[in-house]
Order: structure tokens, then sequence, then C-alpha cells
């Protein structure tokens, strides 16, 4: 249960970006106690404190908790876009693939950045030193700001914020080892390119997974394994999907969701340490008699799949050989690196 404020009593709690450029640690908790009052009050205050204290926001680092605006046009017609980043060992991975990505989705919103890459990836490493971050999780942001609301934001501001936290797992502990289970029976199909631009990763995007989620888990299933308008397997809520018929390790093309970095890594690890990868229409019929199923992203990292609707899978060696590479490169390895480097993403 929330308790519930008037827009005036959250603008007297929220001062307009707060800046705390240099702020100690001390005083960021200082100030996170006096906005305690907006956590859940049945939560335990140990739950709520994943998120790092500092972000940087506008080129600046800021208090996480003091930065809230009801007039940005995002937060009415969802004009966001967004990355994360996996933080490995203080280091972050695919750290500037992420910003081109998000500064290209931004640009396919009509939204533009004053940041450039190298601003952005200047930023995100200030933030993950400032923050003490070991093994996190960092959220780009960029949205439309206010003060106008009609549907067509004219002379709205554009907003750049990147979050930290402290890395959550996203399934059971033991989820990276007997795999997670999916289920196709959910409300939502993927929407076709004429539909919704597929590569763009937008804030607005997430309602159909979030609810096609919702209506997995609410039956007992990890995740849902989400379909294209034609019935086809297209890709989990927030990871693509591979699987190894007859041998052979498939994937879906990426026409009707996001073509992951994660992805494009494991096509580029499969070329370099195993037999490659196809890229073609997968489908559900081929993924019941598939040996393997594994989902990747930035957040699931390499998971197996053990089980869609009622059929069940083992976690076999393609997956395995796969995740090991994968670790391997995300914790810097040169062997690895070399071998990806004809393939490179
Ligand atoms: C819907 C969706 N598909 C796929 C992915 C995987 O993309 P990546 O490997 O770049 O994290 C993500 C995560 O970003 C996602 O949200």
């Amino acid at each position: 249960m929330y308790f519930f404020l008037s827009p005036a009593c959250i603008s007297a709690l929220y001062p307009p970006n707060e800046v705390i450029d240099g702020m100690k640690a001390s005083k960021c908790r200082d100030v996170r106690q006096k906005y305690h009052i907006l956590y859940p009050y049945n939560q335990k205050k140990s739950d709520v404190k994943m998120n790092k204290e500092i972000l940087w926001l506008d080129g600046e680092l800021a208090d996480s908790r003091a930065n809230q605006n009801l007039f940005d046009h995002a937060l009415h017609y969802g004009t966001g876009v967004f990355e994360g980043i996996r933080v490995y060992s203080g280091k972050p991975f695919l750290l500037e693939a992420h910003m081109v990505r998000l500064l290209a989705s931004a640009r396919s919103i009509g939204l533009e950045c004053p940041f450039g890459v190298d601003t952005l990836a200047a930023g995100a490493l200030r933030l993950i030193e400032e923050n003490r971050c070991r093994d996190s999780y960092l959220r780009p942001l960029m949205w439309v700001g206010g003060p106008q609301l009609g549907i067509l934001p004219r002379e709205n501001a554009a907003r750049t914020a990147i979050l930290a936290w402290d890395w959550p797992r996203l399934f059971d502990a033991d989820a990276a080892d007997l795999g997670i289970t999916v289920t196709t029976d959910v409300p939502f199909r993927r929407p076709p390119a004429n539909v919704y631009p597929a590569g763009v990763k937008a804030t607005a995007g997430y309602m159909t997974a979030m609810l096609n989620r919702r209506a997995a888990v609410s039956r007992g299933f990890d995740d849902a394994l989400q379909l294209d308008l034609e019935g086809n397997v297209a890709e989990v809520t927030g990871a693509n999907i591979f699987a190894v018929v007859d041998g052979a390790l498939v994937t879906p093309a990426p026409t009707c969701f996001l073509n992951g970095l994660t992805r494009q890594t494991i096509i580029a690890l499969a070329k370099a340490v195993g037999n490659g990868c196809i890229e073609r229409t997968v489908t559900v019929d081929e993924l019941s008699r598939a040996e393997e199923v594994f989902v990747t992203g930035t957040a699931y990292e390499i998971l197996p799949i053990r089980r869609v609707d009622d059929r069940k899978y083992q976690v076999g060696q393609v997956t395995k050989r796969l995740r090991e590479a994968f670790f391997a490169l995300s914790s810097g390895s040169d062997v690895i690196s070399t071998a990806l480097e004809e393939y490179s993403i």
C-alpha cells in the first residue's frame, strides 16, 4: 500500500533537480530518509535499497530520489527511450554500444540529445565510481520533459539520466543452472514492424510485455514467450531466444523485436567458438522438438529454458559452451575477445 500525496505536497518534498555533485554518501542517506514517506509502508527498508544514491542527470550528478515532475510528457504518453547496461566487477559491458543504441532510439522518436556517446559514457563511468558499483546495472534514460502536455511535443525539454542499481537477481538463484519456465499462452502478440518500430527501445513498447509477463507469472511460469502476428516464435518479455533444432543453433530474425546486443554477441560467439547460428523464422512446432532452448539479454544474461508450456528441456552442451564464452568475454578474457574480433558486433 502507498501513501498518496497531492502534487503540491510532492513538489515541496522533491525540489526540482536537486544537484548534489560531490555530496558524501552520509548526506545522501539523510536526503533519502527525508523522502522515505514515498516508500510503500509495508515494504521492508532493505527491499528498497537496491537503487544507488546518486544518479547522473542532464550532465551532472544528482540525488536519486530528488527528481520527479508530474508535467513530463513521457509520464503521460510513454515518450522515453532507455538502455540497460551490466557492470561486472566495476566495468560496464558494451558501454559504447548501449549508448549508441540509446541515441539511435532517441533520434527515432524525435528526441535531440544534447550529449554525445562520449559524454554519456563518461557520465556512466563517473556514476560507477561515485556509487562504488561492482556487480551492478545502469539504466540510461532519455525522455520528453515538460511543460507542454499536447500529444505532439513542441517546446518540451529533452531530459537525460543514468540510474544505477546494485544488481538484484532477475529470477531465483538456481535459474542460471536449471533454467526458467515460459508459456506461450499470454494475451498479446509482438506487433509487426508497420505497427510498432521493432528496433527502438522505447518505454511505450513495454506495456504489452508487462501484461504478458503478468499473465504468465499468475499461472506459475517465470516469463511469457511472445509470438509474432503469424504465430511464430518472437522473444520473451525482456530477452531474445535461441534454440538448437536438429543439431543447428537457430534464432528468429529480429523483424518485430529488439535485435539485442547480447543476441548479436551470442551470434558472433557461435561463429567464433561454435558451429554458427542461423537467423530465420522459428515455428512453435520446431521449438517443441528442439534439443535446447535459451534466452539472452543484458538483464537475463544467458538463461536456459527448462519448460515451454508442457514441453520440458535439459540444459544442453551448446547452451553451456556459449554461456561460458559469454562470461569469459564479459569478464575480459583476451582469448575470447581475439576469437570474436573477426565477427565483432
Ligand atoms: C524486449 C527486449 N528484447 C530483447 C532484449 C535484449 O537486448 P539486449 O541484449 O541488448 O539487452 C531486451 C533488453 O534490453 C528487451 O527489453
